[in-house]
């Protein structure tokens, strides 16, 4: 008995224990118990209500059995006595029990009924707040009519990111929430496809997202800083992966995050439009630009970015998805680019852009992490979407693949019928050595498997790596350490599994495999991803 009790003491303490060091530790970035907001605060307090509330019930219950437990515990020479006089059915007892607890819930109704009206009423012209419409506090361009609203921002969920358009402003985001310190934001809350939540746990939340209807909330934010934030309804496969970050400004540094983004991005290496009348606009340049790259390529395609520029535009399809506001890349299923380097995160918040000062970009880490997420993306967030839809990347990777070049690789007739391919489709593919055997496949699956097995090996070393053109910056870019790298260097014919985690050792042999793919379908080579990588990188 004694150890069960001391048991429960226990547990107590490191209950106690961890709470009180929860809100105090700066390092979590989605703790309730540090708010910054009134909705958080409100939601705190209601928090705190029930905790106490609920120790009173603990220590009152649990005194009780603990009084009852040692009071009438059995005595030696106990043994042939009769029960004591037992006590229920005491209507003042039982009266009094009911009481009690209709007056608890009373109590904690109080509260959440207020907190319900305040999330439920956009405070305008609350003397509490700041007058928060539109036109009192924004200095820059809005649109007509809109002077006397609340700045508003539509969240849309997607499978597995976030976007964030500003219909007053005509600005869209991706994954990054930028609103203005101490003024009232009105969220417009929809889904694409399934149910996901909104949630910014220092801020405000959790109201969910839900296809076919909007629903609605207004946060505050009381302090500039950079906030973390997390899809709060299970969405599928990445849902955990599916996170954002808001950045709440100074009024003044908001306007100016409004007009910077709202010039849009300039066409590669400064390119200009050669003018006819007038200054050209920046529509204009990547229009000149874009006409350029196409049939005079040697006058532009000078260098990475340009390269980078070229494929994203181009081949490497980038654009069916993304935008990139004044480029020809107008696409509108993966987030708005505009702006993706001067964010402080990257894939919907998983790869941070943070240097040594929290919240600012660290240029080296962001080129890394760009060439990483571009080129390897399923590694770090699986699930997610940019090669699996139809219009993703997986079909640079199964288009373009020929049989002479199978062969090449020693890929044999068997592993072709392995895969899914019949006799007769096989005997087709070699009359014609050199078509695209994409053509013959049945299902999209049969590819799959296929590319599945082209460059697959048991292990590799730094030779192999070498031997299809991989470059250092490559490993490097992957978390190895120079030494590391020297060190695969004079070993070069032994395996790389030595190296670092399993994980990074998995990433080594992607990278084998995919530029074995990439020497023969269209898939983009490894130095094509570093150019989308820093062309990405001058979106700022
Ligand atoms: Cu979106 Cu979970």
């Amino acid at each position: 008995m004694n150890k069960i009790i001391l048991g429960i003491l226990g547990l107590l303490l490191i209950v106690l224990y961890v709470t009180s060091t929860i809100g105090s530790d700066p390092v979590t970035h989605q703790s309730t118990l540090d708010p910054k907001g009134p909705i958080a605060q409100m939601q705190l307090d209601l928090f705190m209500v029930t905790v106490w509330l609920t120790l009173g019930l603990f220590i009152a219950v649990g005194g009780a059995l603990l009084y009852a437990v040692f009071k009438f515990r059995e005595k030696p020479g106990d043994e042939d006595k009769p029960l004591p006089e037992q006590g229920h059915g005491n209507p003042l007892t039982e009266i009094g029990l009911i009481g009690g607890s209709v007056f608890l819930l009373v109590f904690i109704a109080v509260p959440t009924v207020k907190g319900i009206w305040l999330t439920h009423e956009l405070p305008v012209d609350q003397p509490y707040y700041e007058p928060s419409k539109l036109g009192t506090w924004f200095k820059g361009d809005i649109s007509e009519g809109e002077e006397d609203k609340v700045l508003e921002v539509n969240v849309y969920g997607w499978q597995w990111w976030f976007s964030f358009e500003y219909p007053q402003l005509g600005i869209t985001t991706g994954n990054e929430l930028v609103i203005p310190k101490g003024k009232v934001v009105k969220l417009n809350l929809r889904s694409v496809d399934v149910i996901h939540s909104f949630w910014l746990p220092k801020i405000a939340g959790k109201v969910d997202l839900m296809p076919g209807r909007t629903n609605w909330m207004w946060i505050l934010a009381d302090e500039p800083g950079h906030y973390y934030g997390q899809c709060a309804e299970y969405c599928g496969e990445a849902h955990a992966y599916m996170l954002f970050r808001s950045d709440v400004m100074e009024t003044e540094d908001f306007e100016a995050w409004v007009s910077k983004t709202l010039k849009g991005s300039a066409a590669p290496n400064g390119f200009t439009a050669p003018s006819t009348e007038g200054t050209p606009t920046l529509k204009d340049n990547w229009a000149a630009w874009s006409k350029a790259s196409r049939e005079n390529p040697e006058s532009v395609i000078n260098n990475s970015v340009a390269r980078g520029a070229q494929l994203f535009m181009g081949s490497a399809q980038c654009i069916v998805c993304h935008a990139v506001d004044n480029s020809p890349a107008a696409g509108n299923r993966g987030p708005n680019l505009t702006q993706v380097a001067f964010r402080k995160s990257l894939a919907a918040g998983i790869l941070d852009n943070q240097g040594d000062v929290p919240g600012e970009v660290d240029d080296p880490k962001q080129l890394d992490n760009l060439y990483n997420w571009v080129s390897k993306s399923q590694l770090y967030k699986p699930g997610n979407l940019m090669y699996f839809t139809d219009a993703g990347l997986i079909n640079q990777k199964m288009a373009g693949i020929t049989y002479g070049e199978l062969t090449a690789l020693s890929i044999s007739d068997d592993l072709l019928l392995d895969v899914g391919f019949t006799p007769e489709q096989l005997t087709a593919m070699k009359a014609e050595t050199d078509g695209d055997i994409s053509q013959y496949a049945d299902t999209t699956f049969v590819m799959k498997r296929l590319i599945a097995q082209i460059g697959r090996k048991s292990t590799v070393t730094y030779s192999d790596l070498a031997s299809v053109g991989i470059e250092d910056r490559s490993i490097l870019a992957k978390g190895f350490s120079a030494e590391d790298l020297q060190d695969m260097k004079s070993n070069a014919q032994d395996s790389l599994k030595g190296y670092g985690t399993s994980r990074q050792y998995k990433q080594l042999k992607a990278l084998y495999q995919d530029e074995v793919l990439a020497g023969i379908s269209n898939w983009p080579s490894d130095k094509d991803f570093w150019d989308i990588a820093h062309y990405l990188q001058t979106l700022n």
